[in-house]
């Protein structure tokens, strides 16, 4: 080897190494020096690395927000409490205004009117008719003496008789008692006639029932001084 081909520190071939090479070992610096230069040339003025004051900023505030303390039981009981307050406040009001409202549509019984018409008296042959029986609870009867009409009540304790066409005699159901076609009882508890109703022929030639007025008495003499009266009956 000549002495131009030795290698010398900054020069030959050895002084090339850092272009390609693994750069050879600073003389002088401690390993801590070391660490310190590379440090530094990471955050050379070119660099976009950003301090880590920042980056500690960034994980903060990425940082999920502290969840809601619990309520403390205390609380809980005074928002109940508070609840309870109000329902009640609003249940009273409620009632007042359902009362209000109720006080408009009073409960009134609607009975059907106590004077009708109930046809002409062509309608009805001699005999009973029970035609009006269900509706108005009453019997048509028509005889040689006139029409009339007999109110389907019981003079005993108010149950409805029911008409025995075979037997030509209203039957009282509930405890036997009978009455003729005239309405006369003569079977059974009842202490009295039936009653009939007031009727007469009004402008248009109709049977208009008044059940508002009756005819009846305590005795059958007395009944059948109320049959003749004007109202009890009408010629036909
Ligand atoms: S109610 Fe008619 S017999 Fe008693």
């Amino acid at each position: 080897m000549s002495v131009d081909e030795h290698p010398r520190n900054g020069e030959g071939p050895l002084a090339d190494a850092p272009a390609g090479g693994t750069a050879p070992p600073e003389v002088g610096k401690t390993p801590e020096q070391k660490a310190g230069a590379d440090a530094a040339t990471k955050r050379s003025p070119g660099s976009t690395a950003k301090p880590a004051t920042k980056s500690a900023g960034k994980a903060a505030a990425k940082k999920p927000a502290a969840e809601p303390a619990p309520a403390e039981p205390g609380r809980r009981g005074q928002v109940a409490r508070r609840k309870l307050v109000w329902f009640g406040v609003f249940g009273f009001i409620f009632a007042c205004l359902a009362a209000t409202v109720r006080f408009f549509f009073p409960r009134a019984i609607f009975e059907p009117k106590t004077r009708y018409r109930i046809g002409y008296p062509a309608d009805y042959g001699f005999g009973v008719s029970t035609k009006w029986q269900a509706a108005r609870r009453i019997w048509v009867v028509r005889d040689s003496g006139g029409l009339y009409v007999i109110f389907a009540k019981c003079t005993h304790l108010g149950c409805t008789p029911d008409w025995k066409e075979t037997d030509n005699k209203f039957k009282c159901p509930c405890h036997g008692s009978g009455f003729d076609t005239e309405g006369v009882n003569f079977e059974g508890p009842a202490p009295r006639p039936l009653e009939r109703l007031h009727v007469e022929i009004d402008a248009l030639g109709q049977i208009v029932v008044d059940q508002s007025k009756t005819y009846g008495g305590p005795t059958l003499t007395a009944a059948r001084q109320a049959w003749k009266k004007e109202g009890a009956f009408v010629q036909v």
